[in-house]
């Protein structure tokens, strides 16, 4: 299908480092408010530069408006695609409020068309293998989350340098305004909702911790840099996220059952390894000795932390394996490796070829609008809660659903296939033969 990007500065190159591994998606143009930056992407990508939104509206080339503009824009310019009848994939949050995104969902089913977001980290590899995982009853019957998104002091990290491949800043004074919730924490609300259902309750707190973060004028000066949401789920389990930009990185996702604990090292790297722990007497004793809570090598001999899962890999898992939109030099080829082995591996167009798919096939979308409603709902309540705590009942909600059908069917079953180390399975029957004594 043809697409067309409104908004092309920052994360825009970050999209585009997987385009070589989206042939079912053909780029149509794009258009910027800042003439210089869609020139400067244009002549890049070699991409066809719009002179104006109505044009690119106005192309009946164009099927799909893909909106990377700042979270205020993002209103206005979903609702302009929709009723010049495109179909839209926003980045999130989809709308700073419940009613603009009900408005924005109506409207799309009032034209036939089909209006979805970002983030897409739920369809990853790492999401994907603890969804089945989970469904394959390795941590028992869940019952509790814990998701961070702490995503360092980024105020001491001299972020007015950070430029992306082609030159755009990375928008720091908007990061600080907008809020490190209203931009992360739809990455976990999407994996925790998809696995989990809807949420019934939340209780958050959230605050401006560090006053001076930059220079330049803030406005608002007091956006939350740091928020807790503690959610009640209507299947009986609970989560608690957090984020901050205060605490220094950890972006790490747990899933805690009855019978052990899932665990993943980033939402942002879609790759990340996942690790199960199916709880023993031996690994619940062994974690309690600090030597083998801190010694990788100790801790795994006892079980500590769990064994490292083989992924599940889906149709595009190779799109962040290689990246073809850079430079090819040397240099750039290691760089690039370094970055996604280490820091990120992340395939932004993956949300946008689910949706093409599902068009394509004439099915319902994976996320279903009462979903992203949801998810939307979640990040306001959770962003606006304030510094004297906040407690709600969320005004929307969503039917359960399933993975996607390669996850859901997935040969490889999680749990009979884990076996426990040698000095688990030796040291339980010590544990037993005293306990016998
Ligand atoms: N920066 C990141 O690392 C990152 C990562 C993931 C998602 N996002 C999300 O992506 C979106 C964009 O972020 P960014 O970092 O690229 O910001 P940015 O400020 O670098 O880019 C936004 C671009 O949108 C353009 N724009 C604004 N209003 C417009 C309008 N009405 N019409 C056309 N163009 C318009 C701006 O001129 C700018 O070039 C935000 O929703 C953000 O939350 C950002």
């Amino acid at each position: 299908m043809k697409i067309a990007f409104v908004g092309v500065g920052f994360v825009f190159d970050i999209y585009m480092r997987t385009k070589w591994a989206h042939e079912e998606m053909e780029v149509c143009g794009v258009f910027d408010i800042n003439r210089a930056r869609a020139e400067t992407v244009g002549k890049h990508y070699g991409f066809h530069v719009y002179p104006d939104y109505e044009t690119l509206l106005a192309d009946p080339a164009v099927d799909i408006v893909v909106n990377l503009t700042n979270i205020d824009a993002h209103y206005g310019v979903t609702k302009q695609a929709l009723e010049a009848g495109k179909h839209v994939y926003s980045e999130k949050p989809l709308a700073t409020q419940v009613e603009h995104a009900r408005e924005l969902f109506a409207l799309a089913e009032s034209k036939g068309l089909v209006f979805t977001s970002a983030p897409c980290n739920v369809f990853s590899d790492a999401v994907s293998t603890m969804w089945k995982a989970v469904r394959d009853g390795v941590v028992g019957k869940p019952v509790l989350v814990y998701a961070e998104l702490d995503d360092n002091p980024v105020h001491l990290m001299r972020t007015e340098d950070v430029r992306s491949p082609t030159g755009a800043p990375w928008p720091y004074v908007e990061e600080f305004e907008q809020g490190c919730t209203f931009e992360h924490v739809g990455y976990h609300l999407v994996w925790i909702c998809a696995m989990f259902g809807p949420v019934t309750s939340v209780t958050a707190f959230s605050k401006a911790l560090i006053e001076h973060k930059t220079d330049a004028p803030l406005s608002p000066a007091d956006t939350p840099d740091y928020s807790v949401g503690c959610l009640h789920f209507a299947n009986g389990m609970a989560a608690r996220i957090t984020c901050s930009i205060v605490a220094p990185r950890d972006h790490r996702l747990r899933i805690i059952g009855e019978e052990g604990e899932l665990m993943a090292d980033s939402y942002r790297h879609f790759q990340s390894p996942v690790f199960l722990e199916r709880f023993s007497t031996v690994s619940l004793n062994a974690r309690k000795f600090y030597s083998i809570r801190t010694q990788p090598l100790l801790a795994r001999l006892f079980g500590v932390g769990g064994q490292k899962l083989p992924l599940l890999r889906q149709w595009k898992s190779h799109a962040v394996e290689a990246d073809r939109a850079g430079k090819s030099s040397l240099k750039h080829k290691i760089l690039g490796a370094i970055r996604r082995r280490e820091i990120y591996a992340q395939d932004k167009l993956l949300g946008i070829a689910e949706m093409i798919r599902a068009i394509e096939a004439g099915k319902p979308q994976p996320l279903s609008p009462d979903f992203l409603m949801h998810v939307n709902e979640l990040t306001l309540l959770i962003q606006r809660a304030g510094p004297d705590g906040f407690h709600a009942k969320p005004t929307t909600t969503f039917t359960p659903f399933d993975p996607l059908p390669a996850v859901a069917n997935a040969p490889r079953n999680y749990k009979a296939s884990y076996k426990p180390t040698f000095l688990e399975r030796a040291l339980d029957r010590l544990f037993q033969g005293i306990n016998k004594s």
